[in-house]
């Protein structure tokens, strides 16, 4: 029944998802997460609920993708706040299970994708990836969605998902959905919110960097080197801001490549204070 009540029902334990996922309407779309949600979440979970009769949203703060240095004990959360949201969103299921319930005493099994993990965010955070792809093959496995949605914010995250996927023949499809931004340009990100006033304005220069690609590129530049450096130079004006990568790459195999061609992902990581920002263009005819 979908009137102006909306039921969402929330999970916590893996057999009673797997018992209600039965009784779901075909096709079923998962938005895997983090929690405390922002419109960029809610952009996958309405792209979903617009392509499926049924949603699950996954909450779960996976601690095997948080290296020893990482922010995972002031991870923000606020699972009140997400319920509401996702009721709103008429997602069917949230399924919110512990770190027992997904990793119990002497859990042992790893799912680990090669070269396309080694290189930009997967060299600046050494095992995230595998803590990335083992939690999602777990939520693949648990849940058996015939879609998954994840943000073209994490796109080299969406890359390495694809990868596994083809490489495991996981039966499902794997749907990227556009960077939501916030009026100024700035990527949406629950980091955002550790910016003071001065650093929120200084993180504008990530969007202004790829803007720059974009315009560079609309200009005819292919010279890569050239590229990057007229947007490491932009960058270095920000004086609170530093560069940690500057990438431009082939958007399946993420090398990096001399010349410029259609597609190309250019990506960034800098540091504004202590808040790593991550973002990324790709460049289309
Ligand atoms: P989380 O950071 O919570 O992000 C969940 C999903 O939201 C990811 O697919 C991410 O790319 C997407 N997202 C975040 N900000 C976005 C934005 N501004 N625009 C569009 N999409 C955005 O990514 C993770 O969680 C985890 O690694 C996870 C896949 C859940 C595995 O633990």
């Amino acid at each position: 029944m979908r009137s102006s009540y909306f039921h969402t029902e929330v999970i916590e334990k893996i057999n009673d998802m797997r018992r209600l996922r039965r009784q779901l309407a075909e096709p079923v779309g998962l938005v895997p997460t983090m929690g405390y949600l922002h419109e960029g979440h809610l952009a996958l979970v309405r792209q979903a609920r617009a392509e499926n009769p049924s949603v699950v949203v996954s909450i779960f703060v996976n601690p095997t993708q948080f290296g020893p240095q990482e922010d995972l004990k002031n991870y923000p959360h606020d699972p009140q706040h997400d319920l509401a949201l996702l009721e709103k969103e008429k997602t069917d299921i949230v399924f919110m299970p512990s770190v027992t319930e997904m990793y119990p005493a002497r859990f042992s099994s790893w799912v680990e994708v090669g070269k396309v993990t080694k290189c930009l965010e997967g060299a600046a955070r050494p095992g995230h990836f595998r803590g990335v792809t083992t939690v999602v093959a777990k939520l693949f496995n648990i849940v058996e969605p015939t879609r998954a949605y994840f943000g073209q914010k994490d796109a080299q995250q969406a890359i390495v998902i694809k990868k596994m996927v083809a490489d495991l023949n996981m039966n499902l499809e794997i749907i990227t959905v556009p960077t939501v931004r916030e009026p100024d340009g700035l990527a949406m990100s629950s980091r955002n919110t550790n910016l003071n006033p001065q650093e929120r304005q200084a993180a504008l220069v990530l969007y202004q960097a790829l803007s720059l690609a974009q315009q560079l590129w609309s200009q005819g530049e292919k010279d890569a080197e050239r590229m990057r450096q007229e947007i490491i130079a932009l960058i270095k004006k920000q004086p609170l801001a530093d560069i940690d990568y500057v990438s431009i790459a082939d958007t399946e195999t993420l090398d990096e490549l001399d010349t410029v061609k259609s597609p190309t992902l250019v990506s960034l990581a800098v540091r504004i204070g202590s808040t790593r920002l991550i973002d990324n263009v790709v460049l289309k005819p």
